[in-house]
């Protein structure tokens, strides 16, 4: 009910628009008694997956709250976990607006943001400052003008800021949005940086005296060759999980549709079952125990069925989430 008066408001403006309004609010009102709008206590559902203890498995996605401003609002859902970012080392503007679209027909978002963020000391800030005590995933990429060669040393960065911080970090080379990330994905560029990354995860357990597993976010955009070549190196690499996956490029789901020619990445319904094919492929090619998270057009409890179904440990939720609001949480929660 109170979901569906605030989406016939938001919907009323532009996409970005209506996500800044939101988020304002919920960093306003997390700590009022208007929280109690959107509050909700789920069942626990408790999962223990890459070492963690989630309290049910069904997350947010990455994206949605980029400088970890709402995160106690988010909590109050019901989310099983959190995962803020994608950030960068500095701050950065991201593309130029519009950059964000619903395609309501297809209950589908594009987006070509291009990790808009307020840098990784404005998010471990609001870490620090937020009551949270559940899960929480930092998600972390490279600044825009960072060129791929010396990307690590972004990645490097954002993991010695937000160690102490994270139960998880994630380690972001799937975005369509930021020119030549997807590069990364692929043979040694791959390998390099998982081995830096893997590195200095090990130095840093040694210095704050405790595990912080590292997931790798991968594209849906790849045939099965490309996806048993990614997972062989998250082996190789000792990667503790993937997160599968991030918006498509493919436009065929939404031909003729308004904003469908729009570039950028598309979420939503039309990724629901390239996701879930990934989600087969990779869970093949890693073996029964590697941890994955299934991420991708999850729109209802069947939907998050397919995905645990196709091999993924955990679910996140994302345009499904803007299309259903919190109570798709509960519903999810409750049908597992
Ligand atoms: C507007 C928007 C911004 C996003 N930003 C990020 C991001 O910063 N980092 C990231 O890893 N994924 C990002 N994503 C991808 C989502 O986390 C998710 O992987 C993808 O949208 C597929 O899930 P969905 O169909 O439930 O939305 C973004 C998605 C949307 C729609």
């Amino acid at each position: 009910m109170f979901y569906s008066l605030a989406k016939s408001v938001l919907f009323n403006l532009d996409a970005e628009r209506s996500h800044d309004f939101a988020l304002g609010s919920l960093k306003r009102l997390a700590h009022t008694p208007a929280a109690l709008l959107w509050r909700q206590t789920l069942v626990q559902k408790p999962k223990i997956i890459a070492g963690i203890q989630f309290p049910n498995p069904v997350g947010l996605a990455a994206g949605l709250d980029k400088n970890a401003d709402c995160i106690d609002a988010f909590a109050q859902m019901g989310f099983g976990f959190l995962e803020v970012g994608t950030v960068t080392p500095r701050p950065q503007a991201g593309n130029d607006k519009p950059r964000m679209f619903r395609l309501p027909q297809g209950e589908a978002i594009i987006n070509r943001m291009g990790f808009n963020n307020k840098g990784v000391d404005y998010l471990v800030n609001n870490v620090q400052k937020s009551r949270y005590q559940g899960v929480l995933g930092i998600n972390i990429g490279k600044n825009k003008d960072t060129p791929n060669e010396q990307g690590k040393d972004d990645y490097i960065h954002c993991m010695r800021k937000v160690y102490a911080y994270a139960n998880y970090i994630t380690v972001n080379i799937s975005s369509p949005n930021t020119p030549g990330l997807r590069d990364l994905q692929f043979g040694a560029a791959l390998l390099d940086l998982l081995q830096a990354v893997k590195n200095e995860q090990l130095d840093l357990e040694a210095q704050h005296h405790k595990y912080v597993p590292i997931f790798v976010k991968i594209a849906p955009d790849m045939d099965q060759i490309a996806v048993e070549q990614v997972a062989d190196t998250l082996l190789r690499s000792k990667m503790d999980g993937a997160i599968a996956t991030n918006t498509t490029l493919d436009r065929s789901h939404v031909m003729g549709q308004r904003y469908a020619e729009e570039a950028g990445g598309l979420s939503g319904v039309p990724v629901q079952q390239k996701s879930t094919q990934i989600i087969t492929q990779l869970r093949q090619a890693v073996g029964a125990t590697f941890p994955i998270i299934g991420v991708g057009g999850i729109n209802s409890e069947q939907a998050a069925q397919d995905k645990l179904a196709a091999g993924a440990d955990l679910v996140q939720l994302y345009t499904g989430f803007i299309y259903h609001g919190p109570q798709l949480i509960k519903t999810i929660v409750n049908s597992l």
